[in-house]
């Protein structure tokens, strides 16, 4: 009999589909519940620019009918422009999902090795697979550090090597929250070969305030391998739209235009991202905003006897020092989403979206009153 997993690539039959979180529509009607408190996908609850939902809604959408712009020729300027560099240097993707692993797809053929951290981004491990190449996961620094389970950048820089194609970094990272500083990154990409492409993905760097996380496209003169991603899925609010975009060298993008869907980006999506980059005074207010709301959050957190990591983002990772798996689940039931950890190998973890003021007061008094029941 043939298995038809048999029948797939040899990188995918060791694959496992990404873990998307609950979709929470789904789960309120399966449970049954007026709402939902959603602190589970690190969205922006304060939302996107008005001037983004003020062009939405004033279109009629009979240009439906068209293919948009394949080559999204006033997106890539808009992005250009605000970060000063050429257009031909801007990837566009169906978020920065898409980019990261167009870029795997791309530039990594089977037995290639690709290095990333452990308890780094999800999507960095199954790219690597996908694409047939080989992970090499690096062992994270210890959580008792300064920088608790994030990136190592000595073993990092110890797994670079002849095979090395790809290395994949987060930073901040998702879910740990940790970062590097500017100096740690430049002697890192310093190290890395020039035969290897170097990712650093960018998905929370609107939301950073600490002044020695480095902002990578500064680095990308001296480094022609290196690329940056970005999305205008977090602190933009327009995780629904699904557009990412990669800065790189123009010879690097000109390769990825080879494999990158001819429209992968639609045109509505093109539109509200377009709107939403020149908006720079919403940005500034959502990262402000969130900077305040985390360090509630988190106060709140440890206040409950908690260990929080530091994190740059727009979430928490809180660790329970007991499976925390029946204290998400505890939490859903009660209406409140937030991630169970265990495929990051923490399962004693939970990783909390920074919500709203109102949404952080609820929450902390659901999980009080979860964590009393759960004790008595
Ligand atoms: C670190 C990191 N990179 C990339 C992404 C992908 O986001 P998107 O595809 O919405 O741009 C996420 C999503 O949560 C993330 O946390």
């Amino acid at each position: 009999m043939i298995r038809i997993e048999d029948l797939a690539a040899p990188g995918v039959q060791k694959l496992t589909a990404y873990d998307p979180g609950y979709d929470p529509e789904t789960i309120r009607q399966m449970l049954g519940l007026p709402r939902m408190l959603e602190l589970g996908s690190n969205e922006n609850g304060y939302g996107a620019s008005p001037a983004v939902t003020e062009l939405l809604r004033s279109r009629d959408f009979s240009d439906a009918i068209r293919y948009p712009d394949a080559g999204a020729r006033k997106l890539r300027q808009a992005i250009a422009a605000r970060w000063q560099v050429d257009p031909s240097a801007i990837t566009l993707g169906n978020g920065s999902h898409e980019l990261l692993v167009l870029i795997a797809e791309t530039f990594v053929a089977p037995g290639d090795e690709v290095v990333f951290a452990q308890h780094g981004f999800a999507v960095f491990k199954l790219a690597a697979i996908a694409s047939g190449g080989k992970p090499v996961e690096v062992p994270a620094l210890p959580r008792s550090g300064p920088q608790p389970l994030g990136a190592d950048p000595v073993a990092m820089t110890a797994a670079l090597g002849p095979g090395t194609k790809l290395v994949y970094l987060a930073n901040p990272n998702n879910p740990t929250g940790t970062w590097w500083d500017r100096a740690t990154l430049a002697q890192f990409l310093a190290q890395v070969p020039r035969h290897a492409v170097v990712v650093i993905d960018e998905a929370y760097r609107e939301y950073v305030d600490e002044a020695e996380v480095p902002d990578a496209l500064s680095l990308q003169a001296l480094h022609p391998n290196l690329v940056v991603t970005r999305t205008f899925s977090k602190a933009h609010g327009l995780a629904a739209m699904r557009v990412g975009y990669a800065i790189s060298n123009p010879d690097l993008a000109a390769v990825l235009e080879r494999t990158r869907l001819t429209f992968n980006v639609n045109l509505y999506a093109q539109a509200a991202a377009a709107a939403a980059i020149v908006d720079v005074a919403h940005v500034e207010d959502v990262r402000r905003s969130n900077a305040a709301e985390r360090a509630a959050l988190s106060a709140g957190l440890q206040a409950l006897g908690l260990f929080v990591f530091p994190s740059q983002g727009n979430f928490v990772l809180v660790d329970f020092e007991r499976p925390a798996k029946v204290i998400e689940e505890a939490l859903l039931k009660r209406g409140a989403i937030v991630r169970p950890m265990g495929g990051y190998g923490l399962p004693t973890c939970l990783r909390i979206t920074v919500g709203l003021a109102q949404e952080n007061t609820e929450f902390l008094s659901l999980l009080a009153r979860v964590l009393q029941e759960d004790l008595a």
